[in-house]
């Protein structure tokens, strides 16, 4: 092995797996009566992603799943991390089921089962039915109640076998990338609609976890979101406020709720946007949870920015450091950090490293293979912080690698390559990389550890 790691200080059920997203990877937007999302939209306004790729095909998923479990296998992942496409399930947001849709995850639940990989099942992984972005989206609350009533159905279909449950991927991306800096679905550059989208955002985090608990009594719920440590880029009283606000507003506006500590006040006065608050929905956003997901790529550097959007903190790109193909900083101490951080500061008794991945521009040498080193390098810091957060006393129980295949890299479209297996978009033809068979390796190693 090229980094030796101390795979036994992880608990001997450590769960590894990979994760996907249903409109990274399925195609099939039109089949069985799937409705468009705000994806499906914003990928065909022209200009809005790279070379005007959308989500229509994909990896062919829809179709292609019983390949895509044998590929799961032959990683020896014991996990799988995916999400349900609302529009495909409840096509117009709310109101009737369409069976079909749910017919599909329940052939997908059994067969992952079969294979002997436990499903993780995110519920809103971005796609959000376009009949409801068309009467408000996440700006109005109705939405946080159509998705508890989406959850309610889906796991009252599939919580007889599926007891791992998230009720959002990455609310931050929803709620600032969506709506505040208009780089993703739906677009909008709009502070209040942003403030307002994040606090529904989580309050249909919150009503969603009822929701699925009433209907899958076993189900133990999660909620998925993606941090980014914060460093002031020098000692000036400025940058180290700046570092304040950006952690605010990447971090503490997205657990503090969910930590039971409410909206920060000093986010709220910088927002300077009353929230939508009934009585009783901090409660709700509150509920205590099974386990915390962390989505975690990359850390921040910022130096203060008073001209700028908010938070008035702009990242400072270092020279001479790593970095991936999306020219994210490599840094795998930022993942031991915030792992403690959530076990500490927020107490989170149950953790698992959601996402965690990097895109390389791969190609398929002559010899058949994709070699790519500089993600199995990657992968071991990653995991290799894992250990050391362990070790800390982190409550850390698995790790999903992003992504199983190359994908829809939403506005990057697939230029963007994060998978252990690559895909041939043309051919839809597969090929374990090199990171793959490490990944491999390592679960393989794991387990001999405790054996
Ligand atoms: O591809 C995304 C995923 O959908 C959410 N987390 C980050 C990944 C890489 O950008």
């Amino acid at each position: 092995m090229s980094e030796s790691l101390d795979l036994a200080a992880l608990p001997a059920d450590f769960t590894w797996g990979t994760a996907t997203s249903a409109y990274q990877i399925e195609g099939a937007v039109t089949e069985d009566g799937r409705a468009p999302s705000i994806w499906d939209t914003f990928s065909h306004t022209p200009g809005k992603v790279a070379n005007d790729d959308h989500g229509d095909v994909a990896c062919d998923h829809y179709h292609r799943w019983p390949e895509d479990i044998g590929l799961m296998k032959r990683l020896g992942a014991d996990a799988y991390r995916m999400s349900v496409a609302w529009p495909r399930v409840m096509p117009a947001g709310d109101g009737p089921v369409n069976a079909a849709g749910l017919d599909f995850y329940d052939r997908l639940v059994d067969a992952l089962l079969d294979a002997g990989i436990t499903p993780n099942i995110t519920l809103y992984h971005w796609d959000l039915p376009q009949a409801l972005q068309d009467r408000g989206g996440w700006t109005v609350r109705d939405t946080a109640e159509h998705l508890a009533d989406y959850a309610s159905a889906v796991a009252g279909r599939l919580g007889d076998r599926v007891t791992r449950w998230a009720t959002l991927n990455e609310p931050l991306c929803s709620g600032w990338i969506g709506h505040l800096e208009g780089r993703m679905a739906p677009g909008l550059t709009d502070l209040t609609a942003a403030v307002h989208a994040s606090y529904h955002l989580l309050l249909a985090h919150g009503l969603a976890t009822r929701a699925i608990r009433a209907a899958a009594p076993e189900a133990r719920v999660g909620l998925v979101t993606n941090h980014s440590t914060v460093e002031a880029a020098s000692s000036r009283p400025e940058d180290i406020a700046a570092a304040v606000r950006m952690d605010g507003h990447t971090n503490r506006w997205w657990l503090d709720p969910v930590y039971g500590r409410g909206f920060p006040a000093d986010m709220r006065e910088l927002y300077g946007v009353e929230l939508p608050e009934r009585s009783g929905d901090l409660d709700a956003i509150a509920a205590p949870l099974d386990w915390h997901g962390l989505n975690y790529y990359f850390p921040a550097t910022v130096t203060d920015d008073p001209q700028g959007p908010v938070p008035y903190a702009r990242e400072v790109r270092l020279p001479d450091v790593p970095r991936t193909g999306m020219d994210w900083q490599i840094d795998a101490g930022g993942l031991e950090s915030l792992l403690l951080r959530l076990t500490d500061d927020y107490g989170v008794r149950e953790l698992y490293v959601t996402e965690n991945g990097s895109a390389f521009p791969d190609t398929v040498s002559p010899d058949g293979a994709v070699h790519d080193p500089a993600r199995a390098r990657y992968l071991e810091q990653h995991v290799s912080a894992c250990v050391r957060a362990v070790r800390k006393g982190a409550p850390l129980a698995g790790y999903y690698a992003w992504s199983l295949l190359d994908n829809f890299e939403w506005a990057y479209g697939y230029d963007k390559r994060f998978g252990l297996v690559h895909v041939d978009y043309a051919t839809q033809a597969r090929t374990v990389k090199t990171s793959g068979l490490r990944y491999a390796e390592i679960i393989r190693a794991h387990r001999e550890s405790h054996a």
